[in-house]
């Protein structure tokens, strides 16, 4: 290939990369910890951007001022210059002390500790999904994190097997998930919206499908939300194909594993309480519908490498899955 069409090749791959949407992005903030951030990248791309351009600049300069020529003589060298020596140490000094000041005021800024007032959440990374506990309002949800715009919330981040790491970049910066330890990270966020996230540390098999979902309600969105998390799942209709489902729920492997308030106590697995009110399932990964609700039920590690929900022995029978899926769904 001849090295133009090479050279037009990369720069078409290169721009083919500014479409968007780019829904994990650092650079659309959407928090007080995103800004400070956001801001501070600004400030130091633009000193870099005039470091390069004065670098480039003199180094262009030179290469053509004293290129080879046929029978000129070599440039004198310089040598022990005191006022350039001076220049040359002070000026990177300078410009360091400006990049300094800002990225120390942030690190503690985003380090600080959360306001008194702050909702606080207790984010467990497992293998391969998330938990969220609100300790003060006795709630526990799974893979979605709903938070109240506008009010401080801390996040602090543990995990209950392998080292995960907590990240949501339009929110806030990487927290790692460490078992036995407690890391926390405050913001308040700022824009009503639906923000994806991504454990952000390799931690098995299923690493690149442990994801994650942030979204942001108006405060009374999310009074609403509690309110119904709080409430406890609706039992199923007599005679329906859901009060079947909650049949056989109770009588197969669901129950050692996943916690449905009132009616089954397990902790492996996410809390299904309310599972039909979620908007994804298999931690972010598919849309919470009928179809992939069902294929998941009969076979999870073929969609999660690695699941621990294993295949059902002896597994469902396809009525019984239908069953299920409508039980799953009526836990709004
Ligand atoms: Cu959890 Cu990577």
């Amino acid at each position: 290939m001849p090295r133009y069409r090479l050279c037009l090749l990369t720069v078409a791959l290169a721009v083919s990369g500014c479409g968007g949407p780019f829904p994990q992005s650092t650079l659309e903030p959407r928090s007080d910890f995103g800004w400070a951030i956001d801001h501070l990248f600004t400030d130091i791309f633009w000193w870099a951007a005039g470091v390069f351009l004065v670098v480039e600049t003199l180094l262009v300069v030179t290469l053509i001022r004293f290129r080879h020529r046929e029978g000129r003589p070599a440039p004198r060298p310089t040598h022990g210059h005191t006022v350039m020596e001076i220049a040359w140490t002070l000026a990177p000094a300078v410009i360091l002390v400006f990049v300094a000041v800002p990225t120390v005021r942030t690190i503690f800024a985003t380090a600080g500790e959360a306001p008194a007032d702050a909702l606080k959440v207790d984010v467990i990374g497992h293998q391969w999904w998330w938990e969220f506990q609100y300790p003060e309002l006795g709630l526990v949800t799974a893979n979605e994190l709903h938070l109240p715009l506008g009010r401080p919330v801390q996040l602090s981040i543990t995990s209950a097997d392998v080292i995960h790491s907590f990240w949501a970049p339009t929110l806030g910066g990487k927290r790692d998930a460490i078992p036995g330890r407690v890391n926390r990270i405050a913001f308040r966020a700022d824009s009503v919206g639906d923000y994806s996230g991504q454990c952000a540390e390799f931690c098995g098999a299923s690493h690149a499908n442990m994801r994650l979902r942030v979204v942001v309600d108006s405060d009374s969105g999310f009074g609403r939300w509690a309110t119904v998390q709080l409430a406890g799942p609706a039992a199923p209709a007599p005679g329906t194909l859901a009060e079947r489902g909650k049949a056989v729920f109770a009588r197969s492997a669901c129950l050692g594993c996943h916690t449905i308030q009132g009616v089954s106590p397990g902790i492996i697995g996410p809390n299904l309480t309310h599972v039909g009110g979620r908007t994804t399932i298999a931690s972010g990964l598919f849309p919470n519908d009928s179809a992939h609700l069902a294929s998941w039920i009969a076979d999870a590690p073929s969609l999660k490498p690695g699941s621990l929900m294993t295949r059902m022995q002896p597994p469902l029978t396809d009525a019984d899955i239908a069953a299920l899926v409508a039980y799953l769904a009526s836990l709004r």
